[in-house]
């Protein structure tokens, strides 16, 4: 127990937390009775609390500490008027190409001229694919309906700049935060939920005055960061990659990724990019709104540029998942462990009544009712006690509570933790405050 957790990985790590996810509840398949549907997956009981609590963290890092930054939830229906200013309409696309030989479609810049699938090289030109998921809005389907499903969040944060600039008095510099879903028409989905085409994101697009943009970029760079490191994932696991000029969205005037070492290689996990003043002078153009900032101290009136750090929800919690994952010993027995940071953790406590006897369960539901307020804990009077620490092991509880006879009568009870196995005798009087400042939020 004395190594970094996580230190030897096995080579065959992604299957093993994939097989992890759907044995323990955290991800299935979606229409799996069906067959399943299209690279889609269903959160399931500990999924739903994992990524509850990754965007939870964000919120708190992002809106919740911070004075200069408002939350957002905008629509995710959304008029194509938005997305014809926004470029999207025209840019947001991929390069496809269709083997000749095998008749399946491949992103061309993901593939290096060949099929992946079957070898050949024979392979079509590759043509502009749009990724937007386009939809009608009401029952007749012509032109006048159509309405998409929003592929990033950012731009319900841009259209409705001049509402939160009245609403909330705040002035640049400062942002709008918002986490919700997107939807991308990938070719190639891929690597369970790293790629989807339904995902989450956590978005904030921090506005500035212009000559500004360069400092504000480099402190959002050092902040989301240090958010992956503060929240576990190992210092050797993480890396920034700057984009070069022509890898650059069609927004952005610089743009850096905060990377994560997957089972594959290096992969994005969040984008942080100096978006200029693109967005808010395209919707303006397009829109006949003025989208600026009036500083009555200066008498100066500009429209500000944005630094958007740009996250996912859904891919940041399997990078959570990935650098968490262990397999240790635990006197002389083998033990599957996540490590996740009890902060992440779906639940920060398990109460485990020592044996299902009458006496005991009364009192081990006591101890349940005084933590539950405090934490999300799981309840578990099934198969032995040391079968019981393994399952919570195995799904990143950090503190399990066990309740024993010796509990009727000192009325205290063992907590034991996680990664050491340590275990300690805590009154049940004092309990919830030491549970408590052990969860450090
Ligand atoms: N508003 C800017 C924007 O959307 P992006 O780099 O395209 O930038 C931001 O997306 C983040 O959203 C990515 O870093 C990634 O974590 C997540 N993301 C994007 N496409 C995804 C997909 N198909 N599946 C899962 N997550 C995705």
């Amino acid at each position: 127990m004395t190594e970094e957790p996580g230190a030897d990985q096995p080579d065959d790590l992604m299957e093993r937390v994939v097989n992890l996810c759907k044995r323990r509840g955290f991800i299935f398949p979606s229409a799996e009775i069906y067959g399943g549907f299209r690279s889609t997956y269903d959160y399931g009981p500990l999924g739903a609390l994992l990524l509850r609590n990754v965007k939870d963290a964000w919120w708190r890092a992002m809106v919740q500490r911070r004075d200069d930054v408002v939350g957002l939830d905008a629509a995710i229906l959304s008029a194509p008027k938005i997305w014809e200013a926004s470029g999207h309409l025209s840019n947001f696309t991929d390069p496809l190409v269709d083997c000749r030989s095998c008749h399946e479609r491949w992103r061309a810049d993901k593939i290096e001229g060949t099929c992946p699938n079957c070898g050949s090289t024979d392979l079509t030109e590759a043509r502009a694919f749009n990724l937007m998921f386009k939809t009608f809005a009401g029952p007749v389907e012509e032109d006048a309906t159509v309405a998409y499903l929003r592929p990033e969040t950012a731009q319900g944060m841009f259209v409705n700049f001049v509402n939160v600039l009245q609403t909330t008095r705040k002035k640049p510099p400062f942002g709008i935060a918002q986490v919700g879903k997107s939807f991308r028409n990938e070719i190639t989905p891929q690597n369970f939920v790293f790629r989807t085409r339904e995902f989450e994101q956590m978005e904030m697009e921090f506005f500035v005055p212009p000559a500004d943009a360069p400092k504000w970029f480099e402190y959002w760079l050092d902040e989301r960061f240090r958010w992956y490191l503060d929240l576990g994932i190992p210092a050797d696991k993480l890396r920034l990659r700057h984009h070069d000029a022509d890898e650059l969205s069609h927004y952005s005037a610089a743009t850096a990724d905060v990377e994560f070492l997957f089972p594959w290689g290096w992969d994005e996990l969040e984008g942080i990019a100096n978006r200029t003043d693109f967005d808010l002078k395209a919707h303006s153009a397009a829109s006949g709104e003025k989208l600026e900032y009036f500083d009555q101290a200066s008498g100066e009136r500009y429209v500000p540029y944005v630094i958007e750090p740009a996250a996912g929800a859904t891919r940041t919690m399997m990078a959570f998942l990935l650098a968490a994952y262990d397999e240790d010993e635990v006197g002389g027995e083998k033990r599957t462990v996540l490590h996740l940071d009890p902060r992440l953790a779906p639940y920060q406590v398990a109460v485990l009544p020592l044996s299902k006897n009458e006496t005991l369960v009364p009192l081990s539901r006591q101890v349940l009712g005084q933590l539950q307020p405090i934490c999300m804990c799981d309840f578990d009077v099934t198969q032995s006690i040391g079968k019981r620490y393994r399952r919570q092991d195995e799904v990143g509880t950090p503190f399990c509570v066990t309740v024993d006879f010796e509990s009727l009568e000192d009325g205290a009870v063992t907590v034991r933790e996680r990664d050491t196995t340590e275990q300690v005798r805590v009154p049940i009087e004092t309990l919830a405050a030491e549970i408590g400042g052990r969860l450090r939020r």
